[in-house]
């Protein structure tokens, strides 16, 4: 169990660099596995997820080594295609795994993925995908085995929902499948076309990604290379909110404002300064904020889902009532409790949440719920008078390389205290 403190109430002021999106870097992990010889992913955060990744990949049998910040993953000489339960149940992004190691073994066994509790996170469409392409799917005592002894096929296939995951798995599994692949109501989050363009410099022949129609050119193999995976909008939108609650004024390096705009927009509309630049946002944040609006999570470019705890916590400044819905998660609002045990005037309603903002919010004892939710209460925290003791049982370390250390050279009072 991680323990922070904090203080809030200390205004913030200086750089920071946006590390690389965990959710793109997790699928890149397992993308290369589909290519044969190296791939270096340049700039990679140190993540919890990374270090599962790195742990599945090496238990898959492929070579993995750090060079400095740049991950070096080697195909595997020798395939183990089980991932085991531990490893699964640490990360949703162990689902990953399924597409590339079926492809290239032609089966994979693998226990339910783990992952924040945001409510029911089914697969279904992943391995419906999967089965049509050719694989053949058994249970066992919790567990999945697909097998494909003779390699997968392109297919037509309209996703039921736009599932950023199974867009991911439908896409590796068709960039080496048998002859062409049409699929429709597919995810448009940047993570997808960060991962296709990997492909596409491996040789894989994939085009409309970014979009809702993807069409693919399956090919009989890929050779690995060099990447550099696309800035986190999560963390830029977690930094920039952190300048809102806190107060001050800070500059975000590396940071995808038209991948974060609704977040910034959200921000301008309360009464902070934006600045946008192409690879670099400054937010200041002085005055009082005006709050009031009613916020819908859904599929991009709809307002990000995993932006919605964020936003509950700069909202809970802003005067007056607003509404936070989510579509995609039943549960994405968790950390209501720990934003209620600060003061604040938040209730749950059909679907999220509604707060009552402007009102002062005090330092409690509160826990991390899951990974956005316990940085949306690590942003409360930097806007309540007094201290805060955040107890976390490592959501946050899955998605921040090192979340108290940078907001600390940010000028503010918070400290990962001694493990218990
Ligand atoms: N869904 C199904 N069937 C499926 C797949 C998804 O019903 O086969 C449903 C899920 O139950 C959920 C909805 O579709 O209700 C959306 O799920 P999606 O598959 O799009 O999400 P994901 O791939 O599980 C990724 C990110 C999440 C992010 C969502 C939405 C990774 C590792 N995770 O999850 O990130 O919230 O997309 O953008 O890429 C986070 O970073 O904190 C995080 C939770």
């Amino acid at each position: 169990m991680e323990r922070y403190w904090i203080r809030g109430g200390v205004p913030l002021e200086g750089r920071v660099t946006i590390p690389a999106a965990k959710n793109s870097v997790l699928p890149l992990m397992a993308a290369a596995l589909l290519t044969r010889g190296q791939t270096v992913l340049e700039g990679v955060p140190q993540l919890a997820d990374v270090s599962t990744g790195c742990r599945l990949l090496t238990r898959l049998g492929a070579g993995v080594e750090w060079e400095g910040r740049d991950l070096v993953i080697r195909e595997p000489r020798e395939w183990d295609p089980q991932i085991p339960p531990t490893l699964a149940g640490a990360m949703r992004g162990s689902v990953f795994y399924l597409a590339p190691v079926l492809a290239r073994t032609g089966r994979v066994t693998l226990p339910m993925p783990g992952g924040c509790n945001l409510g029911p996170r089914q697969i279904d469409i992943h391995l419906e995908g999967l089965c049509r392409m050719g694989a053949r799917l058994h249970w066992h005592g919790g567990k999945m085995t697909l097998l494909a002894p003779e390699g997968l096929r392109g297919i037509e296939y309209t996703l039921r929902l736009p599932s950023v995951g199974a867009t991911e798995t439908l896409l590796m599994a068709a960039a080496v499948a048998r002859g062409h692949t049409l699929l429709r109501g597919v995810a448009c989050e940047p993570e997808i076309r960060d991962l296709a363009g990997y492909l596409n410099r491996c040789g894989a022949r994939i085009k409309g990604a970014g979009g809702p129609v993807i069409q693919v050119e399956g090919v009989s193999s890929l050779t690995g290379s060099r990447w550099r995976p696309i800035p986190d909008r999560i963390a830029a939108a977690t930094f920039a909110g952190a300048a809102a609650c806190a107060g001050g004024r800070i500059t975000l390096d590396r940071c995808p404002a038209d991948q974060t705009a609704p977040f910034l927009d959200l921000l301008e509309g309360m009464g902070c300064g934006v600045d946008r630049q192409p690879d670099q946002v400054t937010v200041t944040c002085a005055g009082p904020l005006v709050g009031g609006v009613d916020l819908v999570a859904r599929a991009y470019p709809g307002f990000p889902t995993d932006m919605l705890p964020l936003a509950a916590a700069v909202l809970l400044k802003g005067r007056g009532y607003s509404r936070l819905t989510d579509t995609l998660f039943q549960n994405r609002f968790a950390c209501a409790a720990g934003f209620r045990a600060m003061g604040a005037r938040v209730w749950n309603r059909p679907g999220g949440i509604l707060l009552q903002g402007g009102l002062p919010l005090w330092g409690a004892q509160v826990q991390a719920p899951d990974l956005r939710g316990g940085a949306a209460l690590v942003l409360a925290a930097l806007a309540a008078g007094g201290q805060t003791l955040l107890a976390d049982r490592g959501h946050i370390a899955r998605g921040y390389p090192d979340l108290p250390g940078s907001l600390e050279l940010l000028g503010a009072r918070i400290r990962r205290l001694e493990q218990n």
